[in-house]
């Protein structure tokens, strides 16, 4: 089922989440989220963004691999994983600068810097726990979805002067002044 997705001003991106320990309740979000995203042309979803408030984010980095070329970031081992109750251990390699968008703030995107890599422990739909490492794109994404998990945005990473320059579209977004092409909730 798709759900709508949850715009920027709404109270639920601010909000920490809870783990999640129904699997079965958690296998169902998962198909939902990842019918939302992909509806959506997203890469990554995580549940505060359909105003769940649970640890599970999905990741799907795989269908890029088709055409893949950005000499700045190597795509990374491609997933089409879902997170659930992660933790990152650990975050290396060297700093990149990318440029980064989320569906819940529409037509605005920022470079941000991250580390090239994570590790990440996590566990699969069957409630296994695994401790993997991931990088390049795929990581980006791993690390953009964690912190939705915190009620953290990639614009809280934008220097004020950036902030600034792109306040009136988070303005807008924030009024409810936006219609994307995919269903969402106003602030
Ligand atoms: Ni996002």
């Amino acid at each position: 089922m798709i759900r709508p997705i949850v715009l920027y001003g709404h109270p639920a991106l601010r909000k920490k989440t809870k783990p999640i320990e129904d699997l079965e309740e958690a296998r169902k979000l998962i198909a939902d989220m990842f019918e939302t995203m992909h509806n959506a042309r997203g890469i990554g979803l995580a549940a505060p963004q359909i105003n769940v408030l649970k640890q599970i984010f999905v990741v799907d980095t795989l269908q890029l691999v088709e055409g893949y070329d950005d000499p700045d970031m190597p795509l990374g081992k491609p997933i089409k994983q879902a997170f659930i109750n992660p933790e990152i251990l650990e975050l290396s390699g060297r700093p990149i600068v990318y440029e980064e968008g989320c569906l819940s703030i529409p037509d605005v995107r920022a470079n941000v810097e991250r580390p090239f890599k994570v590790l990440i422990k996590y566990q699969d739909e069957e409630g296994n726990w695994h401790e993997q490492e991931f990088d390049g794109l795929t990581a980006r994404v791993i690390m953009h979805e964690y912190d939705h998990l915190q009620g953290k945005l990639f614009i809280d990473y934008l220097s004020p002067l950036k902030r600034q320059m792109l306040s009136s579209k988070l303005k807008n977004i924030q009024r409810g002044k936006v219609k994307p092409f995919y269903p969402v909730i106003l602030p």
